[in-house]
């Protein structure tokens, strides 16, 4: 039998070690799960990641995050439902697939509203960012708490060159399920198909559409090169990638935390941008390694310009908060409508 001094000592080294490990360990920590829309290698995943080394750090380990990349929680439209019924703690999606549940947001989805990085920080870390927050809350119940940028959406298909609105005739092009981007393509003379994100991938691969179009970024980190062939450099949409949070889960943290929170979002902002300035030409050479063509439309862009700007532009005045609104950004990146 343990002498009765032995044994105290025991319990009590067994206490103090206890007391060690509970100050020092997370005894159990908690773990966030955020939908990624994109695979490894994306910018989504980029501020996945850093939105979570944050969260980590300033929590001293009690609080982590773990990405579910590709969609594995649902398509990125179902994710915003999710987040906003408190089903799902964060989602990483594009803001095209935001548009349908606050349409304000739409202001940056405008064709040739943000034409370029700079201006796209501008406007998400600015006023506007801080308002389309306030929207998706309202209208959305999810909070946005990081922007990711991806760059300019560029038009891919497999069947050939496209320079000019006469060469994308015929061709099946997926976008999302997206009214904005749907009248666009509508205002270059095609019917474009409106597909889910989680879904383009196989359709491209089994010939149901001929393209599609997503950043330089997006279609290196999704593998399109390997069932795409020509890539046309428009620049009718800046991607902005939002990461954005269930609002009942951001209302149930204590102040600190939610201080915590926002502050993990802003730095994996500013990563985000400076992950993509570092990395897009590099991407583009990596594609055409790859095999992809790579041309600009013809004339400058003019005909694509003119046609979208016409056409879209008036008719999403009203979703988007008013003329007034779209005036009031222009401004404040030195143009006008
Ligand atoms: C889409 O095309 O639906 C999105 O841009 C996909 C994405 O999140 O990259």
């Amino acid at each position: 039998m343990m002498k009765k001094k032995v044994w105290l000592k025991c319990v009590t080294g067994f206490a103090v070690t206890a007391l060690v490990l509970s100050l020092s360990l997370p005894v159990s920590a908690k773990t966030w799960k955020i939908a990624v829309g994109d695979s490894g290698g994306s910018p989504q995943e980029q501020t996945g990641i850093k939105f979570a080394q944050v969260l980590e750090r300033e929590t001293n380990g009690n609080y982590k995050a773990t990405l579910f990349l590709n969609g594995q929680l649902g398509s990125e439209q179902d994710t915003v439902n999710d987040c906003a019924m408190g089903t799902l703690d964060f989602s990483l999606l594009a803001i095209n697939n935001v548009t349908p549940f606050s349409p304000t947001v739409g202001s940056l989805s405008l064709p040739y509203v943000i034409q370029s990085i700079e201006e796209a920080e501008k406007l998400t870390q600015g006023e506007i960012g801080a308002e389309l927050t306030q929207n998706t809350i309202r209208d959305a119940n999810v909070r946005i708490i990081a922007w990711t940028y991806t760059g300019f959406r560029v038009l891919t298909n497999s069947k050939k060159p496209v320079k000019t609105l006469k060469d994308l005739k015929g061709l099946v092009v997926r976008v999302p399920k997206n009214a904005i981007m749907i009248d666009t393509y509508k205002s270059w003379g095609i019917n474009p198909t409106p597909m889910a994100w989680s879904e383009t991938f196989t359709a491209l691969q089994q010939k149901v559409v001929d393209g599609q179009d997503n950043p330089y970024m997006t279609v290196w980190a999704m593998k399109f090169y390997e069932i795409q062939k020509y890539v046309t450099a428009i620049r009718y949409l800046f991607s902005l990638e939002p990461l954005i949070i269930s609002e009942d889960l951001f209302q149930s943290q204590s102040p600190e935390m939610q201080a915590i929170i926002l502050k993990a979002g802003k730095e994996a902002t500013l990563h985000s941008a400076a992950f993509l300035k570092k990395s897009e030409d590099n991407i583009k050479k990596e594609l055409v390694n790859a095999g992809m063509v790579i041309d600009e439309p013809a004339n400058g862009e003019k005909e694509w310009i003119e046609k979208a700007t016409k056409a879209v532009w008036p008719k999403y005045y009203d979703s988007i908060g008013g003329k007034d609104k779209l005036e009031k950004i222009l401004n404040m990146l030195g143009r006008s409508i």
